[in-house]
């Protein structure tokens, strides 16, 4: 099982952005959270953060034949990149969508998710344990075969 973790903008901001919505951890602490827990369940994982949407397109078309699965926390991207679901569907990879906040419960403009569309499951509200909660998601799916 090989996982791409894939982040959108100001993710790399994490710690630094307003931590009383994304608390006070880096993007360090969060990729170490992911890649120890991948390490517990023997499966690879890779991590990739970009603040352009054309990076995160790139990222996930080269995923193709090489990723079982994607987890991707598209960011600001969630809410306005028509792109980002395309190439989710062009690549047809199983893929989870992870939010650190509780997006449901946040501004009018967060409602819209287009990768939501693809996406097999949604975890939102779960802080950095989101993460790892869709890896679970996806090791459950591979065993349910
Ligand atoms: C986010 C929620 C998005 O609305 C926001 O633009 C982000 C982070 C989250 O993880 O909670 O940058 O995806």
């Amino acid at each position: 099982m090989k996982i791409l973790v894939l982040n959108g903008p100001n993710l790399n901001m994490l710690g630094i952005r307003e931590p009383e919505i994304y608390g006070s951890n880096t993007y360090e602490d969060l990729c170490d959270l992911i890649n120890a827990y991948a390490k517990e369940k023997r499966i690879a994982v890779e991590i990739f953060q970009s603040n352009h949407e054309g990076e995160l397109v790139d990222e996930i078309q080269d995923a193709y034949s090489e990723f079982d699965a994607i987890i991707i926390n598209p960011a600001a991207y969630t809410h306005t990149s028509i792109a980002l679901l395309d190439a989710l569907k062009s690549v047809g990879i199983p893929a989870v969508e992870v939010h650190i906040s509780d997006v449901a419960k946040r501004e009018d403009y967060r409602q819209i998710s287009y990768v939501r569309e693809y996406c097999f499951a949604t975890v939102t509200g779960l802080g950095f344990h989101g993460y790892l909660k869709a890896i679970d998601l996806i090791l459950e799916r591979e065993n349910e075969g």
